[in-house]
């Protein structure tokens, strides 16, 4: 398939975009969305301040359809559930992930989204990325494995957000892997 997937850091032009994506009802169910990370997202675009997340805005053939966040687990700064998986020859990212414009949805593209993403990160000396789809979000975990994720833990979350949910731990290295089944993607309206 001709790859037309490009990524580009979040600034303003697509800040008003983000924010429709962030507030859809598909999106907000597995999605936080709380006053801290609204205040993120603002500092990171209007003041050009990061705290934790790096933000990119997936296009296909220019359009932007998804968003993918990273946040460095350094051996000091590390989300406590993910321990036991730092890279020890690398750098390890966690990444959250949504296809935002409703057009791209149930495309079969989200796989080969994240797929790109990994492997063109920009971050050479990234060699690993965690990813953790609740247990309810069945087509994260679906689109997850098909990008080379492999389910290796799980846990549940004790407090902020997400507290009380069931994440799997998902893991995978930064080296190009054959698709298992890549489906053809057809655009549709825009
Ligand atoms: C998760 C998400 C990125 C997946 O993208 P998508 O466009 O909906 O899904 P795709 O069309 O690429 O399909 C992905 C997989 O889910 C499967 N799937 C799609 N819809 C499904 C449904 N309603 N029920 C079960 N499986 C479904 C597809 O068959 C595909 O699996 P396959 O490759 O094994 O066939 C997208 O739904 C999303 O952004 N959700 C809201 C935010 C979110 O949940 N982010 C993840 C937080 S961890």
């Amino acid at each position: 398939m001709d790859n037309k997937i490009t990524f580009k850091k979040l600034d303003k032009e697509n800040y008003e975009t983000l924010k429709e994506w962030w507030h859809s009802e598909r999106v907000k169910q597995f999605w936080d969305n709380s006053e801290k990370m609204e205040e993120d997202v603002d500092n990171y675009v209007l003041k050009g301040q990061k705290s934790y997340y790096d933000y990119y805005i997936g296009f296909y053939d220019g359009v932007p359809y998804a968003l993918v966040m990273t946040s460095e687990q350094t051996a000091d700064d590390y989300y406590e559930y993910y321990k036991d998986y730092l890279s020890k020859t690398g750098k390890t990212f966690a990444i959250d992930f949504m296809i935002g414009n409703e057009n791209f949805v149930g495309k079969h593209l989200s796989s080969l989204t994240l797929r790109t993403f990994v492997e063109q990160y920009s971050d050479e000396e990234a060699d690993r990325f965690i990813i953790d789809p609740e247990y309810d979000n069945e087509i994260a975990f679906k689109c997850y494995k098909g990008a080379g994720f492999v389910d290796v833990d799980s846990y549940v979350v004790n407090d902020g957000f997400f507290k009380g949910k069931k994440l799997h731990l998902m893991i995978r290295g930064r080296e190009k892997q054959q698709a298992i089944d890549e489906k053809p993607f057809i655009p549709t309206e825009r």
